[in-house]
């Protein structure tokens, strides 16, 4: 039930001092635990309601907490007045919701449906939604999560009501840095935001700090809250910048396409020496070098296989068919080729980026190379444009300000890039008029 509880110092202080006694109501922390979240600056007088699930824990509560109303249930199922709180502070369970839906209420289970979260949506995600909700205006949310509600697609809507209902304050990349020993968590975040009432529109200022050390000294940078695309992913841009890019996002520009998945490498990576077709010579993130593999699809009769190839396919024969299905009269053809005509027919002829989607270096580069496999995307433009302008928006993507962009949001962690091709049609990207600009504006 993800019972990871704040007992870092550190954290502790920071949200004491994120949060502002004289918003009025009362003051709500939803999923408690041991109650180590409680930080109050000294002299909050409002009104303190703590929400736990868990029985023994709820018992404690009301013991440490004598002057508390402690409610012992779901969170979704608790008396609690929608409006009625100034601060709401947490560190919600962190759980997938296909894992938990079982032993879920019927209240959370209602919630999940009725506000548009989906089956691969995480507790997380309604927790912060129902908190937003439940504020007053003015108010606000202090949360240490992780970071991935800022880009995941099942916390859209959730994405949603925040940017309809108010602005981030504060927000401090706790990095790689683990708070939480323990726990197999992505990167986290603490953030403040606060309920206005009204949707963020022109320029948001937003506090960002490279973690909780550097934010607790007062190193602070403004950058500007922006929502993107479709699925209104939340970027912090340094100030100025959004103005510079415009309102266009890399889908605009771009498909971004996942690449062939290869299957059975075993037989079909090419080993040395043996003859292969040259439109199959792949690019592969890590080992950085081109791979070859052995594109048998072209070919309808095993006779017609170049007898190298045969003799090599031949010894594969009982694994290709257990694959293929024991009466398969085309066992040799290459197993899964999903993606394969995105990535090594006539389209793939057309000028492209390719992303290596999961890096610490640079994820962006033009390449001479067809197709591609593993966790390489490949950007293919939707307008007209020359292999220049992609050099430019290569620059682009590579240089130091964007990686400071993927890092403020759910597209990496430290210096790790990590992106799905949906997140990343979501940043924010110039139009092509202004890409050779901006390239030579940035630092690499
Ligand atoms: C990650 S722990 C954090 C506890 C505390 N907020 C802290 O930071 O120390 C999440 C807590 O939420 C509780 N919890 C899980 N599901 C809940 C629900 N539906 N309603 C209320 N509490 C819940 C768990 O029992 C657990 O104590």
């Amino acid at each position: 039930m993800g019972q990871f509880f704040t007992v870092d110092p550190q954290i502790q202080r920071l949200v004491r001092r994120l949060s502002t006694p004289s918003l009025g109501h009362r003051w709500l922390e939803p999923s408690a635990g041991a109650g180590d979240l409680v930080q109050r600056k000294s002299g909050d007088q409002r009104p303190l309601i703590l929400v736990e699930f868990d029985q023994a824990h709820s018992t404690r509560l009301s013991q440490k907490f004598p002057h508390a109303v402690v409610h012992h249930a779901c969170f979704f199922s608790a008396p609690l007045t929608v409006g009625g709180f100034g601060s709401i502070v947490g560190n919600p369970p962190y759980v997938a919701w296909s894992s938990f839906k079982s032993r879920a209420s019927a209240e959370l289970t209602a919630y999940v449906e009725q506000h548009g979260f989906g089956g691969k949506t995480n507790l997380v995600y309604p927790f912060l939604d129902r908190s937003a909700r439940l504020l007053a205006s003015p108010g606000e949310l202090i949360m240490v999560v992780p970071k991935d509600f800022a880009s995941a697609s099942s916390a859209a809507p959730l994405r949603s009501y925040l940017a309809n209902h108010g602005k981030f304050t504060h927000w401090i990349d706790c990095g790689e840095t683990k708070h939480f020993p323990d726990a197999q968590l992505e990167s986290l975040v603490v953030f403040r935001w606060e309920k206005t009432g009204k949707a963020s529109t022109g320029t948001v200022t937003t506090q960002v700090a490279q973690g909780v050390m550097e934010a607790l000294a007062g190193h602070w940078s403004a950058h500007e809250e922006v929502y993107c695309g479709v699925d209104r992913v939340l970027f912090f841009l340094p100030t100025g910048l959004t103005q510079r890019i415009g309102p266009h996002v890399v889908g605009d520009f771009f498909d971004v396409l996942v690449s062939s998945v290869t299957g059975f490498d075993a037989a079909f990576k090419t080993p040395a020496g043996l003859l292969h077709l040259p439109e199959a010579t792949l690019f592969q993130a890590g080992a950085g070098a081109p791979l070859s593999f052995l594109n048998t699809n072209d070919i309808q009769d095993l006779a017609e296989v170049d007898p190298l190839l045969r003799a090599h396919l031949l010894q594969h024969e009982t694994a290709l068919r257990a694959r293929h299905g024991a009466d398969s009269t085309r066992w040799w053809q290459w197993a899964t080729i999903r993606n394969a005509h995105v990535t090594m027919t006539s389209k793939s002829k057309r000028a492209r980026i390719f992303v290596l989607s999961q890096t610490r270096k640079d994820p962006f580069c033009v390449g001479k190379t067809i197709g591609f496999v593993g966790s390489v995307y490949g950007m293919f433009p939707r307008i007209q444009t020359k292999k220049a302008d992609l050099k430019y928006a290569v620059r682009i993507l590579n240089s130091a300000l964007y990686r400071d962009l993927y890092r403020a949001s759910g597209l990496g962690v430290d210096d790790k890039f990590r992106c799905s091709p949906r997140s990343l049609s979501m940043v924010p990207f110039p139009e092509p008029g202004r890409w050779k600009d901006l390239a030579s504006q940035l630092a690499p």
